[in-house]
């Protein structure tokens, strides 16, 4: 039964559960149990004084953070989505602006923009890195863009020189979301601080987190000072700051807890060893993936990339099963995971943003179809079609495996590798039993 494929009944090449995720250390422990001791779970305070800008551990989260990564303002939020909306409102978007943004990622990279009533229009990628391709970016300029979020997907880079001087060009400011890509540099530099602004998510399933959570970047002191008005109630400083050089002072309460905080310096700490390790395990994965005909990871950069997931390309010509059916039976192979975490495959991502409900129908904001009616006579296109690369990988094209991270080692990814070729090689045995499985389509968790 060795070498009957799982997914018809033969042995599982591995029946141990792949070793957990164990976040929390003994020193996050111990900082929150010093916070808890001062009893000032969080100091902010929503006006002008001293704790404007928070108490002892988010400045001191904050200073580490920029200190580590070479920028120079670090501004904490109580989560990455929270960061997208300060970012946009902090670069000046308006109601009717235009926001070219990627067809490819994940739903909060876009719907930022309705918080502000401005317009995402959304960008191809480009295949290699899964990033807005800069060409499809040019192409949708008109005059009423007045941003681009750049998303560096995976933990991957996008193709940041086109795309900063097609910007520059047209006076486009640029946010980047790094959400995943925490600690990756691109020629040198930090992403997520390449642009106007940028940032990176803290939510329990990123490099680093702290439970929910994000940080800003920016190198500008006056989008610095923005984002930090809009992140604590900006409106009740009005008096005190230079109105005239303000826009959007409408703030929230976008603010991290001490206790986050606290748990955040200790996270930090261990960065870049988590992205060494994905990055060697990456390495291995690479090694085994580009023996077999038919799937592809040549594209991944390995030493310029954080692999929040690991992606690679599969073609169903070559291997003779749909993509779905191939991620099924290698999960077949291997233990049940208890979750997303421990999901050796996963197929396809997520859908194409601009192919959900609320673009389809244009119903973002009430039913009369805000923002999208904003600009009189123009009509925009979120039909199926317009980003046929993205559209193509959602479907048919890309795998991804969550399994890239610590404490795994060579030979759990080994033992991936082994229930890929043992699918690879019984597609023959696989097809005939399910003739019927020839969907490529699914929504990724
Ligand atoms: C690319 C990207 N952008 C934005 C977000 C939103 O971040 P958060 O969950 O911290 O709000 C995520 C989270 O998964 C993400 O992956």
């Amino acid at each position: 039964m060795r070498n009957l494929p799982s997914i018809l009944g033969g042995d599982k090449v591995r029946e141990k559960p792949f070793p957990r995720r164990i976040t929390m250390g003994a020193e996050e422990k111990k900082a929150v149990q010093d916070v808890m001791e001062s009893d000032v779970l969080s100091a902010f305070f929503g006006s002008p004084g001293e704790l404007f800008l928070g108490g002892p551990k988010i400045k001191e989260f904050e200073n580490n953070w920029a200190r580590d990564f070479g920028f120079k303002y670090a501004i904490s939020v109580n989560s990455w989505t929270s960061g997208l909306i300060i970012a946009l409102g902090s670069v000046g978007i308006e109601p009717g602006d235009e926001v070219i943004c990627s067809s490819y990622t994940m739903s909060a990279s876009a719907s930022c923009c309705f918080f502000y009533g401005a317009i995402p229009v959304f960008a191809d990628i480009n295949p290699r890195n899964y990033c807005i391709d800069p060409e499809s970016f040019e192409k949708l300029i008109t005059p009423r863009t007045k941003a681009i979020i750049v998303v560096h997907l995976f933990g991957g880079v996008a193709d940041m020189d086109a795309i900063l001087d097609i910007a520059k060009k047209h006076n486009i400011k640029v946010i980047e979301d790094a959400a995943q890509a925490p600690g990756v540099k691109y020629k040198g530099r930090p992403v997520g601080c390449l642009g106007d602004i940028g940032g990176y998510s803290l939510n329990y399933h990123k490099h680093i987190h702290t439970g929910e959570g994000g940080m800003l970047a920016t190198n500008d002191p006056e989008i610095a000072k923005i984002a930090r008005a809009i992140r604590n109630h900006g409106e009740n400083t009005i008096e005190t700051e230079s109105p005239e050089n303000f826009v959007n002072y409408v703030g929230g309460n976008f603010r991290l807890t001490e206790l986050q905080a606290a748990i955040g310096i200790e996270q930090l700490k261990k960065l870049n060893k988590y992205v060494v390790t994905r990055q060697s395990l990456a390495f291995r994965f690479t090694e085994g993936l580009n023996k077999i005909k038919g799937l592809n990871a040549d594209q991944n950069d390995l030493e310029n990339n954080a692999y929040y997931l690991y992606p690679f390309k599969y073609d169903r010509k070559v291997i003779g099963l749909s993509r779905n059916l191939f991620v099924k039976a290698v999960l077949a192979e291997l233990p049940d995971p208890i979750d997303f975490e421990d999901t050796a495959l996963a197929g396809g991502y997520l859908k194409p943003l601009y192919l959900n409900p609320i673009y389809q129908r244009q119903i973002a904001i009430g039913k009369k179809g805000f923002p999208f009616n904003l600009n009189k006579g123009v009509k925009y296109d979120y039909s199926k079609g317009i980003s046929p690369v993205a559209e193509r990988l959602y479907e048919r094209e890309l795998v991804l495996s969550p399994l890239i991270r610590e404490p795994l080692e060579f030979s759990d990814i080994d033992d991936i590798l082994t229930a890929i070729n043992k699918v690879v090689n019984s597609a023959g045995q696989i097809r005939e039993a399910f003739p019927e499985v020839n969907d490529d389509i699914v929504d990724y968790v």
